[in-house]
């Protein structure tokens, strides 16, 4: 059988309006805009405000103006893969209430669970229901409300996460582009460093664990930033050598954004131009599985038809890799 092509024919970001500031963080927390700005190079991020607002509100934003981008109507719809660690609610799944809120009536849907790394095993796996032909519009969907996970009272997590959505529309195409290939990676003995101790089958949330603010994420930030550096670099090397390409034929690298230092480091370690690795860290913090649709989105116009990218990311698990991808169209 031959295989389809997975191209990206669309992309599309949204944040919410409400900026949490360095300086707003200073008063709130043992912090400062400089041990902020210099550790991390985060200098605002978004916040979903409004009671009842969850994830699946910013990804009706993004999703609604990703359909109307791609001249996509409602019924043609037929899968949504989202990825995100803060769905509305545990049970059901945050696609299903996208699909009902936009009215994607024929669409069926499912969320995906792999922390920061979400986007990349999420376009992944809805790529090969493109490649073989099973279905022809499948939107990818990479958000998270970190807001509603984050202690605002723990400083060494609340600097960093802000909220975001980006959302991606696959559709099959017989050319040489689109998805490439994907080296995916996870390694459940970190997950003693990126956590959410209550809430989950193993220790349900109950008033002593909300007193011990056990809900909210837990990081210890120095192992999992070394395993950052290292699980994306060398995913890379990995997925480039097995393509025959080398660092010259990737017109952009697009990491996860979770700390500039990182992104330096696999930049510099891999001797790739930072000119050519896309950077929005500085805006919107870490969004988890938003960050990397949110760069595709930022950077869409300076894309051509053809161009390599390597997206890459790492995350709580462990989970991390690159995936590549052959970029579909022209800037518009
Ligand atoms: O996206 C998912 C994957 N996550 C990541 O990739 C995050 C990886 N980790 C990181 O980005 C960094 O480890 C952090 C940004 C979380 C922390 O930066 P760091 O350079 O590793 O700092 P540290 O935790 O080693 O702390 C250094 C010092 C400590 O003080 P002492 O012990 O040296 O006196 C901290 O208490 O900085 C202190 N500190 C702060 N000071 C001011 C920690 N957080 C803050 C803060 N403001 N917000």
């Amino acid at each position: 059988m031959s295989l389809l092509n997975a191209a990206i024919t669309g992309v599309q970001g949204w944040v919410p309006e409400t900026v949490l500031s360095n300086q707003d963080l200073e008063k709130m927390v043992d912090t400062n805009d400089e041990w902020i700005r210099s550790r991390t190079g985060i200098i605002e991020r978004r916040i979903l405000k409004g009671k009842g607002k969850a994830t699946s509100d910013m990804a009706v934003e993004a999703v609604d103006r990703l359909l109307k981008k791609t001249n996509t109507t409602k019924e043609e719809v037929e899968l949504v893969i989202f990825a995100t660690v803060t769905p509305d609610k545990v049970m059901p799944d945050t696609a299903n209430t996208l699909c009902d809120k936009l009215g994607l009536v024929n669409a069926f849907g499912y969320d995906l669970k792999a922390a920061c790394s979400g986007f990349i095993y999420a376009i992944t796996t809805a790529s090969q229901f493109i490649r073989t032909g099973m279905y022809k519009k499948v939107i990818v969907v990479g958000a998270d409300k970190m807001s509603s996970i984050i202690d605002y009272q723990d400083r060494a997590t609340c600097i960093i996460f802000g909220d975001g959505c980006g959302a991606v529309m696959l559709e099959p195409t017989e050319e040489n582009v689109g998805f490439q290939d994907a080296v995916l990676k996870s390694d459940g003995s970190g997950r003693q460093f990126l956590y959410i101790k209550a809430g989950g089958s193993q220790n349900p949330t109950t008033e002593e664990s909300a007193r011990l603010r056990e809900q909210y994420v837990f990081q210890d930030g120095r192992p999992v930033f070394k395993a950052a550096v290292k699980g994306m670099t060398s995913t890379i090397k990995e997925l480039l050598q097995r393509n025959n390409l080398k660092k010259e034929d990737i017109s952009w690298l697009i990491p996860h954004q979770a700390n500039m230092r990182i992104i330096n480091s696999v930049a510099d370690m891999l001797d790739f131009p930072r000119e050519k690795v896309t950077v929005n860290i500085h805006k919107y913090g870490n969004t988890t599985a938003g960050t990397i649709p949110l760069c595709l989105w930022e950077w869409e116009n300076q894309f051509n038809k053809g161009d390599y990218i390597v997206l890459t990311a790492f995350g709580g698990g462990f989970t991390w890799g690159s995936v590549l991808i052959k970029w579909a169209y022209d800037n518009k």
